[in-house]
């Protein structure tokens, strides 16, 4: 399975530092924002990831990232002239994609939770349909919303419902099988001028093949879209480290776990960041003491 990261947009929520920074570069607590996301799709076991963002910022992800190899990984890079919606990523990558199964993880997202490799991992195996993840939460008008039947089934998905019918948002990490080129390709732009993800999602819920995960009181699911989530997200990774001594969204760690790297890479990383407590961590990781 190949995977999107999808890091364009226009961040208007975070003007005015969004005004001449990409949103998903800028830190949270101690890494950029898009080392999260791209972490979970590497915890999913997925090593062909396409970067995309806006023509401005896409040198500068280029940069932070190079060629993948040091994650042990292959990025390529495609620009979104303009934030034409979540699902136009798969045209943007059609050719990439090559009619194979595809990820994709929004780059202002951030999922942490207990066993979520294995939620990941069963998303990834499953051979036909989608997977996408739902969480609760206080504001699921700002979302995609999805309601269940009484046996736990998904009934219908609204986007940005006025008057939500439940609590249940979908996240910013879907999963779907190789027809997702030629089905994003038949999406019509909504009344807002995008192409939604939720109506490519809806695809799949109403051919009865869209499978939504709920996740429980044992996972976080934090978009650090605004001010205050912003924040939220920093002190909740400052906290999970510096409390559990557990690393969150660090594709240093997880390539070396997942066996994309050995341990003299891990050794570099570490030596590359000097001083910092990642470096510290991956330098105890390396030495066998985490
Ligand atoms: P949003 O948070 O919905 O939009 P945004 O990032 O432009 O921010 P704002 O609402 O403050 O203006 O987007 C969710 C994620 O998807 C985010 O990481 C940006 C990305 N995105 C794109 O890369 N291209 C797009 O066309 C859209 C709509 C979003």
């Amino acid at each position: 399975m190949k995977g999107i990261l999808l890091a364009g947009g226009s961040g208007t929520r975070l003007h005015p530092i969004t005004l001449a920074a990409s949103k998903q570069l800028l830190p949270v607590y101690d890494k950029p924002m898009v080392y999260y996301p791209l972490s979970t799709l590497m915890l999913a076991g997925i090593r062909d990831i396409m970067i995309i963002s806006t023509p401005a910022d896409l040198p500068q992800f280029r940069r932070l990232l190079g060629d993948g190899s040091r994650f042990g990984v292959q990025f390529s890079f495609a620009e979104q002239p303009k934030p034409d919606g979540i699902a136009q990523a798969f045209l943007i990558a059609r050719d990439w994609l090559g009619g194979q199964a595809c990820a994709l993880a929004l780059g202002d997202n951030l999922i942490h939770g207990e066993h979520l490799s294995v939620l990941l991992r069963a998303a990834v195996s499953r051979p036909e349909g989608a997977t996408v993840f739902a969480c609760q939460v206080r504001d699921p008008e700002r979302y995609g919303v999805v309601t269940f039947d009484e046996a736990g089934h998904a009934l219908e998905i609204v986007e940005k419902p006025a008057m939500p019918q439940s609590n249940w948002a979908v996240t910013g990490l879907y999963f779907y099988d190789k027809r997702v080129g030629e089905l994003a390709a038949s999406i019509q732009p909504s009344a807002r001028g995008e192409l939604e993800i939720t109506d490519l999602n809806k695809l799949y819920l109403e051919e009865g093949t869209l499978h939504v995960e709920r996740l429980g009181r044992g996972a976080a699911w934090l978009d650090a879209g605004t001010p205050d989530s912003l924040m939220q997200a920093a002190t909740f990774v400052q906290t999970i480290q510096s409390r559990q001594g557990m690393l969150v969204g660090s594709p240093e760690e997880v390539a070396f776990r997942k066996g994309f790297i050995d341990v003299e890479q891990l050794r570099a990383h570490a030596k590359q960041l000097g001083k910092t407590e990642l470096g510290r961590f991956l330098s105890d990781l390396a030495d066998g003491h985490v």
